[in-house]
């Protein structure tokens, strides 16, 4: 990186003692100007005229006369510069989808420094001199496409595309520091990037091609580089297989960069910068340019922040509404920036930031002894795990050690490494020691409000002193840690005598806390255990938590102190063996070798098309996302990109903040005052019905006299401009009178029999009298938590009424506009032709955005009607995971009857789910649960019982795969406690019990097992099974703290939705006269690349190239009566409905081709017009006639099954529940498959989104029912460190389906279940660990296995010591 980075070898005087004396004289000299100027007294509102702001959008000059200090970049580019590439995601910089590039030239160096950021968190007035790049600057479809867009897209890193512009840009960012990146830097660039939809795979495939390593074909197999001795020559030669053509990729070319604003380089330069002040409605923002400025500012307004990052700052302004009438900024401040070297150490200035800081440290580490960089490593390593690039690139170290964080980073490390602060005051300078006083309080420091930290001191390590840093976080990267510290010892010279030791942990408590009876414990002891074994004690003592400790996780918090004390006690023992201070035996201790932190590249195999295929028939063949360029170059428009019209309005909702209360007073008196606000909406003003009804059950759309959940929405309020509407929203009063014990879990519904009716049986064989003759039962029960949808893209509508006869357009970002569409009608009380619903594409909805969709749509159109003006309505994140529903949380509880030789004969499996406070879905969902309550399991006595309990939780909804992962969950962990009741291998208790041959489920649908077994089979051969079980009981002989485990998961998942009318299906298509056609079907485009795939079926019906067929929307005025885009059935249904029009409409060319057979496409058409053929045709599909009586307890609920399986192992640090998962293989039965690429795309994301089901997403809740995890700051969905290291996909070869479109299977949910595997192998390593303590048999873990559950499943010797009360339940 260029930059301050160089900046190391320029290191200036000690600024420290030279600086001081003449600072404070100008100070005082400059104090009665400076008073009047800036003491910013009450309220400012009314606004000033400020300064202009000055800087550069994609090379063009941006000035602002009234520049809003309250205005982050991300709206500016939105809303007034209409750059609607850069996305909103989160508004708190954890999802990277508004990653823009900034430029800023450094006059002291003479350099330009590129980083990456988030523009949600960037203050817009903080950009003054900047050059700002987004992702409409680096390439068009108008223009040229930048080769990283063009690389992402191609490779199939783009689904439904709402993450891609923020990741095009970080590559971007990276590229231009770095043009040939190492594959650590992708991962580490792009490790702020959430993608929900491709399981990041192709994105990080497509960024491979910029590296010069090899990208290994691994044609000689798994982890054998082609390039190493002779190519595998058992493998039939055949034309490799490739999901595409790195050949034909543009290169990139540096020179074709913008470049960086020349006028703003001479700005930069300019000698006598001046102080820039700007004022808003309620703050004003001040960036002072010395640092006798500084001090004064903050003299005269020690309540003022000073900004540097606003990482801090910005979402506590955005999310707790503090409001902060003065901000200065010393971002222009060089005394911040400065770097001085003195024989202890270095003085860093606190404004660098954390980037800045780790490359200034990496630079210094190679200039000296390593014995003196101890604290200089251990900071860099720290540094790496902290946040994203996004925000280290921005986030100062002075802001990170000030704002105190409870689980800060860099504090306990910095404490440990006895580092210092210098601070200015008006009262001169002084130094200040990092230690346990220096931490006051949450968030509170020994620092007074007006003292500014100028530089922070960070000594040189002395001979003898070791520092470690240790963190472990419910995500490896970009993720808050749970428990962090710093630890350094020092040792008497040449001996194992602790001379001096210091620990600091964050994460504990309020503060950074000292360990300080721990520390005087080892102080002139020798290293050793005997020293060690009562220290843990006295650690445990000195940090307990109370059972109601902030933060939870009480008991892994407390073994995590003690994990990481004895990680630290190994290491120093390890570094004294080597150093032969000591010749202790440390075999066992020794530390395994660590693994690799790359990702490989991943092998994925698919059936070519016969080689009779015409050429120009793309079906079966790896056809890029027909969207995916326009997606990459930030083109692609979704809801919240369409234009404001005049006069539209924003919408806010107000909701509940009880869980069951009555309403007793609503007051919008003080929100009517807020400026811009036009009109409140309530229950009272809907013009037809109030409720939606669904599955028999009424939900109303506001609430109007009671509320049954906090998140349920009352009213909603109405502004010209988003920032109004939420300010309005926010000052709305709700009185309440709460309602006696509300129901949260689902122990407390079933205590009070709380249900949605119907609850479900099925039962095959007599299960009672089953278990009389069995050799052994066994009784269990497993949860498994909710799931946050976190479709990138949050619920979005705008409604614009046209202006006459009650005719409204919505545009929604919906999985089911018809629903839409009927539910607005409904609300307002006219017919459904006067209502059109529109979607171009939606941003991800994984069963999220059809129900709530609705009725959000419906409160929209109600704004609407009642002020005759387009309305719209966009949820934030918080919001949206608020208000919206997930997962159904499930309690499985199970009895199962078995022989000694492994089969099972008879199974009870009973299935709680928390629907929360209305039905939605809920009975569906539970009847979609009993469905799979058989896996792939022929078990002949089989009963499975559901129900879905009500409780004052928001309600949950739909979620890719209906049921189906938590069914299949619970199934498959019982016959794992069956294998450990019998002490075998699970893999042998699954295959003696599955299917074999034509088979009937336990609701006698008849089926072939032929394919699944084919799956398992095959799953088992490529993952070369057999041989790395034996390798992993190996590895954790020999491995004490860190196990191995591995397992293989089938799946049997059926298709379709089960309601006869629910699969129809119907498509329009339209030639014109120059050839061109369009294809309107009822499928959304959610990202599973469904225009692609029938994009490709209208080309082979109608013989043309895909190029003349266009998609371009889907609207109820086209397609009416759409089914929901869902349960993996929409192409099978939307194909053939568009299989049939094009083939009406082909037929109809028959005379014409016969007549003219050499003609071309075109000149059929036109002589077709001149017959006056008509060339629009429509297209239907009925769908299978499905059905489930539940008398009878048989059916045909689905239309076919897909088949499957997946074995994964993992990698389990024991002492911390850290783990990575080595390698997953996944064999799929997608049929002959429509687009390799699309469903290898699909089939990694759902496994993606399985593993972050059972591993990590977990939903909280307060005691009071409020949902704590409304982001991705607390709540966790996989990223690109969560990737398998090697991810391998094959999909089964000659397999057919009759069922479906040219033999193909939908395949978006079945794979969801396989992430599963994931869990089992972290079950299987935490049984070896378990092993190793002497324990052995089935032992209890819930999903999602977080490190957290997984560590105190491994029972250590550290877990054991800590008194465990009951874990949290998960729902
Ligand atoms: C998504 C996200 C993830 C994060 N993850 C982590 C993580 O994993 N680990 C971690 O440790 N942190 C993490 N952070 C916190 C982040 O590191 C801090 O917010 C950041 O370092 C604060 O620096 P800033 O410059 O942005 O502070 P700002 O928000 O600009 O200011 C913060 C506070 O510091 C004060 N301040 C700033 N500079 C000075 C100074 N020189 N003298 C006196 N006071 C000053 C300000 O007055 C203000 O009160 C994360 C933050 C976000 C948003
Ligand atoms: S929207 Fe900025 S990081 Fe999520
Ligand atoms: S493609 Fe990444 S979120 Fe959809």
């Amino acid at each position: 990186m260029d930059g301050h980075g160089a900046g190391v070898a320029a290191i200036s005087q000690d600024f420290h003692t030279m600086a001081t004396e003449d600072t404070l004289r100008t100070l005082c000299l400059a104090e009665s100007f400076f008073c009047n100027l800036y003491k910013v007294g009450g309220n400012m509102a009314t606004r000033k005229q400020g300064d202009t702001l000055c800087f550069y959008i994609n090379g063009k000059k941006v000035t602002e006369n009234h520049a809003d200090p309250e205005m982050t970049l991300l709206p500016f580019l939105r809303e007034k510069l209409r750059l609607t590439g850069t996305k909103y995601g989160c508004g708190g910089g954890g999802c990277g989808a508004c990653t823009i590039m900034v430029s800023r030239y450094q006059p002291a160096s003479k350099t330009i420094r590129h980083f990456s950021a988030n523009a949600c968190l960037l203050p817009l007035c903080q950009l003054h001199g900047a050059a700002v790049i987004t992702v409409e600057g680096i390439g068009s479809t108008k223009t040229r496409i930048h080769p990283v867009q063009e690389r992402i897209a191609k490779a199939h890193g783009s689904q439904c595309g709402f993450c891609t512009p923020g990741m095009v840009m970080s590559m971007y960012t990276l590229l231009r520091n770095r043009p040939q990146p190492t594959m650590e830097d992708i991962t580490q660039a792009l490790a702020g990037n959430l993608c929900r939809c491709t399981g990041y795979r192709p994105i990080i495939d497509g960024c491979r091609t910029f590296c010069q390593e090899a990208n290994c074909c691994q044609i000689n197999g798994v982890g054998e580089c082609c390039l190493n001795g002779e190519k595998n020559i058992s493998e039939p030669e055949q034309e490799k297989q490739q999901l595409f053509n790195k050949e034909d990729l543009l290169p990139l070319d540096p020179t074709q960069e913008l470049i960086f604003p020349p006028e703003l380089i001479l700005m930069a330069e300019t000698a006598n910068p001046e102080t820039l002040t700007f004022h808003g409605e309620r703050m004003t923002w001040v960036l002072p340019t010395s640092l006798e400025e500084l001090v004064h500012l903050k003299t005269s307004n020690p309540n003022a922040p000073l900004v540097m990052g606003n990482t801090n700052i910005g979402p506590d302004m955005k999310f707790k509404g503090v409001l902060h009438p003065l901000i200065i900024s010393p971002t222009r401040v060089m005394e911040l920036f400065e770097v001085t070297q003195t024989p202890q150490g270095v003085w860093f200035g606190a404004g660098w930031s954390l980037s800045e800081v780790q490359s200034l440290l990496e630079d210094l580490v190679p200039q000296f002894p390593a014995t003196k960089t101890e604290l200089f490593k251990a900071l860099i390593q720290q540094l790496r795990n902290l946040a994203s690039q996004q925000i280290r690139n921005v986030a100062s170290l002075g802001g990170n050690i000030v704002s105190a964080y409870p689980n800060s980073d860099l504090n306990p490390i910095l404490a440990a490494g006895n580092c210092k602060l210098s601070v200015f005051s008006s009262g001169g300078k002084r130094e200040v020691a990092l230690n346990q006083d220096f931490f006051v309080s949450l968030g509170k420091t020994v620092l007074k409000p007006e003292e500014i930290v100028v530089s922070v001191f960070i000594p040189f390590s002395r001979k003898g002193e070791f520092v470690r840093a240790f963190r472990q976080a419910p995500r490896k990267e970009s993720a808050f840690a749970t428990v962090t510290t710093g630890m350094r010892v020092l040792f008497s010279e040449g001996s194992r005598v602790v001379e001096d030791v210091s620990i600091y942990y964050g994460g504990m408590g309020p503060t950074t806390v000292c360990a300080a009876k721990t520390c005087l414990a080892l102080i002139a002891k020798p290293w050793n255990d005997d020293t060690l074994s009562p220290v843990y004690d006295i650690l445990l003592e000195e940090l307990t938590l109370p059972p109601s400790a902030p933060g939870g996780k009480v008991e892994f918090r407390q073994s995590l102190t003690l994990s990481f004390l004895f990680k630290f006690y190994l290491e120093i023992l390890q570094k004294l063996r080597e150093m032969n201070v000591i010749t202790d035996e440390l075999l066992e201790k020794m530390p395994i070798q660590p693994l690799p932190r790359e990702i490989q590249p991943g092998l994925h195999e698919f059936q070519n098309v016969s080689k009779d295929q015409s050429n120009q028939d793309p079906v079966g063949r790896p056809i890029m996302h027909r969207s995916a360029i326009s997606q990459a170059t930030g083109e692609a428009v979704y809801c919240d990109d369409i234009p404001r019209t005049e006069g539209e309005l924003f919408l806010a909702l107000v909701t509940s903040s009880r869980a069951h209360a009555k309403i007793t007073g609503l007051d919008v008196s003080e929100a009517l005052q807020v400026p811009g606000v036009v009109d409140v909406v309530t229950a009272g003003d809907i013009p037809g019905k109030k409720v939606r009804t669904l599955e028999g059950y009424d939900e109303e759309l506001l609430a109007e006299k009671e509320v049954s959940c906090v998140g349920q929405m009352i009213c909603a309020v109405l502004a010209d401009t988003r920032a109004h509407a939420k300010r309005a929203a926010a000052a709305v009063k709700i009185s309440y009178e709460d309602l006696p014990e509300p129901v949260f879990t689902i122990e407390e519904a079933v205590e009070k029999s709380s249900f949605f009716e119907p609850q479900r049986t099925i039962e095959r064989g007599n299960v009672t009298e089953a278990f009389k003759s069995v050799d052994q039962t066994f009784e269990g029960e497993v949860r498994i938590g909710g799931q946050e949808h976190f479709y990138m893209e949050t619920q979005s509508m705008l409604v614009v009424p046209v202006g006459e006869e009650a005719e409204f357009k919505a545009y929604v970002s919906s999985q089911w506009p018809t629903l839409t569409q009927l539910a607005i009608a409904e609300t307002l009380g006219i017919p459904s032709n006067r209502v059109t619903c529109h979607v171009k594409r939606i941003g991800g909805g994984f069963g999220g955005k059809i129900c709530k969709t609705a009725i959000l749509a419906s409160i929209t159109s109600v704004a609407a009607w009642k002020t005759n003006r387009a309305v719209r309505c966009v949820l934030e994140r918080g919001e949206d995971m608020l208000i919206t529903g997930a997962r159904h949380p499930v309690l499985g509880k199970y009895k199962v009857g078995f022989m000694n030789d492994g089969r099972i004969v008879a199974a009870d499996l009973q299935y709680f789910t928390n629907a929360g406070n209305t039905v939605d879905e809920s009975v569906s969902v539970v009847e979609k649960i009993l469905f799979h309550v058989d896996n792939v399991y022929n078990i002949p006595n089989l009963r499975g019982r559901g129900a879905a309990c009500r409780t004052n939780l928001p309600s949950n909804t739909a979620f890719r795969g209906f049921g189906v992962p938590q069914s299949a969950f619970v199934v498959e962990n019982m016959i794992n406690d069956v294998a450990m009741v019998l002490g075998r291998p699970a893999d042998q208790i699954r295959e003696t019990n599955m299917y074999k041959g034509l088979s009937l489920t336990h609701y006698k649908f008849e089926f072939s097992a032929e394919n699944m077994l084919r799956c398992w089979e095959q799953c088992k051969a490529k993952s070369d099974y057999d041989a790395r079980r034996r390798a992993i009981e190996q590895f954790n002989q020999q491995s004490r703290w860190k196990k191995r485990g591995m397992s293989i998961i089938p799946i049997k998942h059926g298709n379709a939705i089960t309601e006869r009318s629910s699969n129809q299906a119907g498509a329009l298509v339209h030639i014109y006269q120059d050839g061109s056609v369009v294809v309107t079907h009822g499928g959304i485009e959610m990202g599973q690349g469904i225009h692609t795939k029938l994009q490709q079926v209208a080309s082979r019906e109608l013989h043309i190239p895909a190029s003349k067929i266009h998609i371009s929307e889907t609207s109820t005025n086209t397609v009416p009566n759409s089914s929901a885009s869902a349960a993996s059935f929409t192409a099978d249904s939307n194909g053939m409905a568009v299989k049939n029009a094009c083939q009406t409409l082909y037929q109809r060319l028959v005379p014409i081709r016969e007549n003219n057979p050499k003609g071309s496409w075109e000149t059929w058409i036109k002589e077709a017009f001149s017959e006056k053929i008509s060339l629009s045709a429509t297209g239907f599909y009925g769908g299978p006639d499905i059905y489930m009586d539940w008398e009878k307890m048989e059916g045909r609920p689905h239309a076919y099954f897909v088949f499957a399986a997946c074995c994964c192992e993992v990698e389990l640090d024991c002492l911390t529940g850290d783990y990575t998962t080595v390698r997953t293989d996944i064999v799929v039965d997608v049929g002959r498959s429509l687009n390799p690429s699309v469903d290898i795309g699909q089939i990694e994301g759902a496994f993606m989104q399985g593993l972050g089901l059972y591993t990590m997403e977990e939903l909280k809740f307060s005691p009071s029912g409020l949902l704590y995890t409304r982001g991705p700051s607390q709540y966790k969905i996989p990223a690109v460190c969560d990737l398998p290291l090697q991810f391998n996909i094959y999909l089964l070869p000659d397999s057919d389906n009759p069922h479906a479109i040219y033999s193909s299977k939908g395949i978006g949910e079945p794979v969801l279940f396989l992430g599963s595997s994931v869990f089992f192998a972290i079950k299987d390593a935490a049984a070896a660990a378990r092993l190793q303590s002497g324990l052995v048999g089935p032992f209890s873990l819930d999903s999602p296995s977080t490190p957290e559950r997984a560590c105190l499943a491994c029972a250590s010797v550290f877990t054991q010591k800590i008194p465990v009360s009951k874990l949290n339940g998960t729902d």
